[in-house]
């Protein structure tokens, strides 16, 4: 067979397994308790020969892990979470024909309905690359972290360092899952949560050694990211820096991704890495070069430091 022809027949029949195994709720049944094919079958009211053969499936694809005894588990939790998201693929065609995106979620009335289902796994995909830039950013007593979702560029740095504290901001429906989370990881004395939307309410009152913007603008336009950028750099301490992860053109993974910030925002984009780094330079910080901190979808850390010190008449404001 044609094997491009293969391929998409596969990942259809992918797509279709993950699909029944949420619709028929077997995913959440395993998510809150491991069960066997059998038991599955009678709690979903579903055919045995069908669980049993989609379980098969799920195990090989890697959605699903099988424990001894024949009980099933999902390979992570909260995995059916993601499911609302994939019907907007279905409007593709209307969206390539129209220009206009089947949800908006850079707004915050999609993002308040969408994130607080989506962001934990959206955070379990970056659990690597999260500890990788914890071990690269240098210390920082405190962090901003905005746009949290799950927090998982926050929990990898404040497990790095258990010294430091934790702003986590997001908007107010979205900071439930972001509580979840740093209560899962254990972390809640290093955390305060800050229900805002960062566009419109006043930034903190505050300063810090290290803001994080991690998976956030690429839901936004070029002159949104640079005029955020400027202003959260006024919120950075001498010596302070800002770090932004996201993905960038070119890279692993980029195409795809961009098709579906097409299809999901407005004017959202995978920003150049060259962009990036004027947004931080205009925003009166110093570049290092952008490290690559996953493979597919590739994501770069790219930062931006406030070189200025108390003394050196720093034009940050320190508060
Ligand atoms: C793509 S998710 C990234 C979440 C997390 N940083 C991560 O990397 O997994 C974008 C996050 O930005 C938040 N967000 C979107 N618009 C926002 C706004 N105007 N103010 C604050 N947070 C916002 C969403 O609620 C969501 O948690």
């Amino acid at each position: 067979m044609n094997s491009a022809l293969f391929n998409l027949n596969a990942a259809a029949a992918r797509l279709a397994t993950f699909s029944a195994a949420v619709q028929l709720g077997l995913l959440d049944a395993i998510d809150r308790e491991p069960a066997t094919a059998t038991e599955l079958a009678s709690r979903c009211g579903a055919n045995a020969k069908g669980v049993r053969l989609l379980l098969a499936a799920l195990v090989a694809e890697e959605i699903v892990t099988e424990l001894p005894g024949g009980r099933y588990q999902p390979t992570e939790p909260g995995m059916a979470s993601l499911h609302p998201v994939l019907p907007m693929w279905d409007h593709l065609t209307e969206t390539v024909r129209t220009g206009v995106p089947a949800v908006d979620m850079d707004t915050p009335d999609t993002a308040t309905e969408m994130y607080p289902q989506v962001v934990t796994s959206l955070a379990a995909m970056w659990l690597e690359a999260a500890d990788r830039a914890a071990v690269i950013l240098p210390p920082a007593s405190s962090i901003l972290d905005v746009g949290a979702g799950a927090a998982p560029w926050s929990i990898a740095l404040a497990r790095e360092n258990p010294e430091s504290q934790v702003t986590a901001l997001d908007l107010p429906a979205v900071l439930v899952s972001t509580r979840r989370a740093v209560s899962a990881a254990g972390l809640v004395g290093q955390f305060t949560f800050l229900p805002a939307n960062v566009f419109h309410d006043p930034l903190p009152e505050c300063s810090y050694d290290l803001i994080v913007l991690g998976q956030f603008c690429h839901l936004f336009d070029a002159a949104t990211c640079a005029d955020l950028i400027s202003r959260l750099s006024q919120l950075l301490n001498p010596g302070g820096q800002l770090a932004i992860m996201d993905g960038v053109p070119g890279r692993p993974g980029a195409a795809v991704y961009e098709l579906s910030l097409y299809l999901r925002t407005k004017e959202g984009a995978l920003h150049p890495l060259a962009e990036y780094e004027r947004w931080l330079r205009d925003a009166g910080l110093t570049t290092k070069t952008p490290v690559d901190i996953n493979a597919e979808p590739a994501i770069m850390l790219i930062t931006g430091d406030n070189q200025n010190t108390p003394t050196g008449g720093n034009p940050h404001r320190t508060r």
